[in-house]
């Protein structure tokens, strides 16, 4: 009898089929744990500079008052205190605009300027960036503090060196405009930004310059207001550290940051179109209109206007 043996080690290759499935390959060895230290580092950084710039504020802007030291009245005029702090002003504010988001709130409202452009407290020129100049014809920046005006003007002629139409002015916002910087019409745009919290008299001012805004008429629109402003948030906890820290930040900053921005466009006649609130609504950009059917009213006697 023939005996039939078996293969001691069969072959997967074997089967007596072929399969028409890949098999998915092995799963890759686990990695080996990541180390947290860089996360355990940077937490208690986190941690230990929030604690310590809450005390600095507690110790500093928040303290009670303190009676030998009297505060300015709310709402003083302090902003002959931009003169001094032009030279540092971009350095103190930047870090600050770039982290909460303002300067993309600049960007969004400032970015919708066209046509002939007004803007008013333009301090160091901080929005120079974000203008479109495929939309915009002309730029006339007004400020009172000639140290800021010196910086906005140095900082657009090196951002835009070849824009011809750009006109500097030294100038309280609340007085009348030469008449050679008005166009004929008036200007489409008007844009502000913090300027609310440092002008001596907001809605005056906002006031005066509606009176440039070129007006509505028959099939044409009328010009715009582009605001980006802080004021009170109408959060009760948010309001209360404003109120405290208001005269202290003033004094320093020249800035009162607990106007009532609502209240200041309504006293001067603004009519809202759109509004986004930043901060827990200490920050708005506002799109609107002002001085509908009021005169344009420009210093000197001629009837000129640019075109
Ligand atoms: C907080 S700074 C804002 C500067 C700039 N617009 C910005 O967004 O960074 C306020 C500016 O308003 C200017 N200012 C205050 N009152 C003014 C007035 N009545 N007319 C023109 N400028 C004024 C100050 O000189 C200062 O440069």
């Amino acid at each position: 009898m023939t005996k039939i043996r078996g293969n001691p080690n069969p072959r997967p290759s074997a089967l007596p089929y072929t399969p028409k499935v890949r098999l998915p390959p092995p799963p890759p060895p686990p990695k080996p744990p990541r180390s947290k230290k860089g996360i355990y580092i940077a937490s208690f950084l986190f941690i230990y500079a929030t604690s310590t710039y809450t005390i600095y504020l507690y110790r500093t802007l928040l303290a009670p008052p303190d009676p030998s030291k009297p505060l300015p009245d709310q709402d003083t005029d302090l902003s002959s205190r931009y003169n001094e702090t032009a030279s540092t002003f971009d350095d103190n504010v930047s870090f600050l605009e770039t982290t909460t988001g303002i300067n993309r709130l600049r960007k969004k409202i400032v970015g919708q300027a066209s046509g002939h452009v007004l803007e008013i407290s333009c301090g160091t020129g901080r929005n120079c960036t974000y203008y479109d100049l495929g939309k915009v014809r002309s730029l006339v920046f007004v400020d009172q503090s000639a140290e800021m005006v010196e910086i906005a003007k140095r900082k657009w002629r090196l951002i835009h060196p070849n824009y011809p139409n750009a006109t500097f002015l030294v100038q309280d916002a609340a007085k009348p405009l030469p008449r050679d910087v008005v166009p004929r019409g008036g200007f489409d745009t008007v844009v502000q930004t913090m300027g609310v919290c440092s002008c001596a008299d907001p809605s005056g001012v906002l006031k005066r310059v509606g009176g440039y805004v070129k007006k509505k008429s028959d099939g044409e629109e009328g010009g715009k207001v582009l605001l980006v402003e802080h004021g009170r948030s109408g959060w009760k906890w948010v309001d209360w550290v404003l109120d405290r820290a208001a005269g202290r930040h003033a004094v320093v900053h020249g800035c009162w940051p607990n106007r009532d921005m609502g209240g200041v466009f309504g006293a001067a006649g603004l009519k809202v179109e759109s509004v986004v609130k930043r901060g827990f609504g200490t920050v708005w950009g506002v799109v609107g209109t002002l001085g509908e059917g009021e005169e344009v009213k420009v210093g000197g006697a001629d009837d000129g206007g640019v075109d």
